[in-house]
């Protein structure tokens, strides 16, 4: 394993011990909310703490974009983490949530880790060196039809003045799919785009440290990424499609028809 990625695996599993002793006495855990729906707690900030100790322990100079912290210094190396994605989920005991970190450098992500604590499965990739799940090499899934295909996503919470132009979109969805999910924690959902137990993925309005990691393993797992309109401007906007090729294609072209009547504009 290259030791950058290995610093990536050691910070987030020290991360999953803090997550998963909290998970023991959820009554204990203080929740403050941010905004309407939503939360953080003193797990988020506790596990953030211990993976940014973990990387200034080994790169003193580099820059770090963490949720709770923000942007620390500046460099050409720069640590994006999410210490805890899912929080809502993990509030509630319902089992989906995950640490994300990735390492970029001039901008571009090199290394990924989605570590799940919950069903301890830990999801790497490196670019140009394929992506991972534990120690098995992982492949987006062969399915073309989006008629056969199981796709994940987020509701667009934040935007509530958008929500029924979205819900027609959804309802599409809901047809031309043989299934939509929402489990809530947008790495794992692009992890399992990665790993194929989902075809595809969409979600509006992401925030970098919830897909630095896991779009990378997506494209090493030989799927595709992309903003609502096909290009690469996800990083930017926040709004993301991934999937299998073909899959991937059908699902842009069906956002692409939404176009103008909802948040997709
Ligand atoms: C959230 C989760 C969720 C997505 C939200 C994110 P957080 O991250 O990834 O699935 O729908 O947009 O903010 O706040 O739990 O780290
Ligand atoms: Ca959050
Ligand atoms: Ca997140
Ligand atoms: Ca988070």
């Amino acid at each position: 394993m290259h030791p950058t990625l290995n610093i990536a695996v050691k910070a987030a599993r020290r991360a999953a011990g803090i997550i998963n002793r909290a998970s023991m006495d959820l009554d204990q855990v203080e929740v403050r909310t941010k905004q309407p729906n939503e939360f953080v707690t003193e797990v988020d900030r506790a596990a953030e703490a211990s993976i940014i100790e973990t990387i200034r322990e080994a790169y003193p100079d580099h820059a770090i974009l963490a949720e709770e912290s923000g942007a620390l210094g500046e460099s050409e190396h720069q640590w994006i983490i999410d210490p805890l994605d899912g929080t809502t989920n993990f509030i509630h005991g319902f089992p989906q949530y995950a640490v994300s970190i990735a390492y970029a450098q001039a901008g571009v992500v090199q290394h990924g880790v989605v570590y799940d604590p919950t069903r301890n499965e830990l999801f790497t990739a490196s670019r140009g060196r394929g992506a991972f799940l534990n120690d098995r090499r992982i492949r987006v899934s062969r399915r073309i039809r989006l008629n056969d295909s199981l796709v994940g996503t987020g509701f667009p919470y934040r935007a509530f003045e958008h929500a029924d132009a979205y819900m027609k979109m959804f309802r599409e969805l809901t047809e031309k799919t043989a299934g939509l999910r929402r489990p809530g924690a947008a790495s794992l959902d692009l992890a399992y785009v990665a790993c194929g137990r989902f075809d595809a993925f969409f979600e509006i309005g992401l925030a970098p440290w919830d897909f630095a990691a896991a779009a990378l393993m997506v494209q090493e797992a030989g799927g595709l990424v992309s903003d609502f309109a096909g290009d690469a401007n996800y990083v930017s906007t926040g709004n993301i499609v991934a999937g299998t090729p073909k899959v991937f294609a059908q699902l842009i072209q069906i956002i692409q028809a939404h176009k103008g009547e909802s948040l997709v504009a």
